[in-house]
């Protein structure tokens, strides 16, 4: 049995299936939002014969889309993609995202800047007034990784937040790796002020690798919601 937040879900990925064509290169992101996405989106291929390609976020999402018949090329053999849709942890009004609560943030990002469109795809219960509430998730190098906490941890003194403290993320007693092999460090920052101070600040680092901010990359959401309806902000 599906929860509410499970029909909120997949009544935003069935609006945004909708988008999807003959042809086209598609960017599949990763999450349980986008796990419905690549559900329907194999629903229709097997109905409809529709002919495109996907290009996954993630080894999770490339095992799920694989399993439900969906063909996958790497985004190097696609060379551009046509959309991209993806689920956010928090969305804004100006369609700014955070993105990375499922550990995929770097090939996410690379993926959704690689593709004429991007699509959000998220419950109601995802957009905010002010981001920051969820902890930002940020992908760093393991060499010097306390170094890199203390070095963030400071330069968020002079940031336009209201949390400074920051989290290794784990993966039962060792350190979360991503698909990159990186680790990620969730900073509690309660309130962002302004975003893209913050995610120009954070990717000046160098043991930084990509932060979870996405700022004007978004081109769309659609909005899931309980009763099965769905609403797009552009
Ligand atoms: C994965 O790294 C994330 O960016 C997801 O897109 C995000 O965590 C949303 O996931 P859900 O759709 O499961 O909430």
């Amino acid at each position: 049995t599906l929860t509410a937040a499970d029909i909120a879900k997949r009544a935003a990925a069935r609006e945004a299936v909708k988008l999807v064509e003959s042809g086209m290169r598609l960017g599949l992101g990763t999450g349980s939002t986008a796990a419905w996405f690549v559900e329907l989106l194999g629903e229709r291929i097997r109905e409809e014969g529709l002919k495109v390609t996907g290009t996954p976020t993630s080894e999770r999402t490339a095992r799920l889309a694989a399993r439900l018949g969906v063909p996958l090329v790497t985004l190097d053999e696609a060379g551009w993609l046509d959309l991209t849709v993806d689920g956010a942890d928090e969305f804004d009004a100006a369609l700014t995202l955070i993105k990375g609560g499922g550990g995929a943030l770097l090939q996410e990002k690379i993926v959704a800047v690689a593709s004429d469109r991007m699509v959000v795809i998220a419950d109601e219960t995802k957009q905010v007034e002010t981001l920051g509430a969820f902890p930002l998730p940020v992908e760093i190098v393991p060499f010097g990784w306390e170094t890199t906490k203390a070095i963030v941890e400071e330069m968020l003194e002079d940031m336009d937040v209201d949390g400074r403290s920051s989290t290794l993320r784990m993966a039962k007693d060792a350190p979360y790796v991503t698909d990159c092999g990186h680790y990620i460090l969730d900073l509690h920052l309660r309130r962002i002020g302004d975003p893209e101070d913050l995610s120009g600040a954070l990717n000046a680092i160098p043991g930084v690798v990509e932060n979870g901010l996405f700022i004007e990359i978004a081109d769309m959401a659609v909005v899931g919601h309980e009763d099965d309806t769905a609403t797009t902000i552009e």
